[in-house]
């Protein structure tokens, strides 16, 4: 039905008046309203990290939250980080450290990275991986995945 509960998203900058169902959550929203695939769903119940996104900066599991409850909120995905051709450093560091495989949770990964270092606990690879913890990858790339957000860390 197009009657629904009226919300607003500003998505990477661009502000979105959404008319959705209140259970949706806002991995849904993203992805299925707003077409923004580049956010996984894994598990869908908060254990895999592949859907993480940035809200009002800080790292969200986002099928585990409704969209509802994020009215007004400024969301960051994976869609919105790189600066127009330049990717974002962290993307970058995951490319020279190889920090991925397959790929899918990769940008839950980079999207929980960048809350990791912006938080400050992003210090020490020990640091990294007990805060990452919430990201799991299949494919075992840990050892380049932390070495990107150490990298990373150290240049921001
Ligand atoms: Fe959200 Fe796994 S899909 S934590
Ligand atoms: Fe395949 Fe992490 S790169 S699940």
């Amino acid at each position: 039905s197009m009657q629904g509960h009226s919300i607003e998203l500003v998505v990477n900058g661009q502000s979105h008046a959404l008319a959705i169902d209140p259970r949706q959550s806002l991995l849904d929203v993203l992805r299925e309203t707003l077409d923004l695939t580049g956010t996984k769903k894994g598990c869908n119940q908060g254990a895999c990290g592949a859907c993480t996104i940035l809200v009002d900066g800080k790292r969200v599991v986002s099928c585990l939250t409704l969209a509802a409850m994020h009215d007004g909120g400024e969301i960051t995905t994976i869609e919105g980080i790189a600066n127009g051709e330049e990717l974002h450093p962290l993307q970058t560091a995951f490319i020279e450290h190889e920090g991925f495989q397959c790929g899918y949770c990769t940008p839950g990964q980079i999207m929980s990275g960048i809350g990791c270092i912006s938080e400050g606990h992003a210090g020490s690879p020990d640091e990294i991986r007990f805060w990452m913890s919430g990201n799991i990858c299949r494919c075992g790339a840990y050892p380049g995945i932390v070495a990107a957000v150490a990298d990373a860390a150290e240049r921001s």
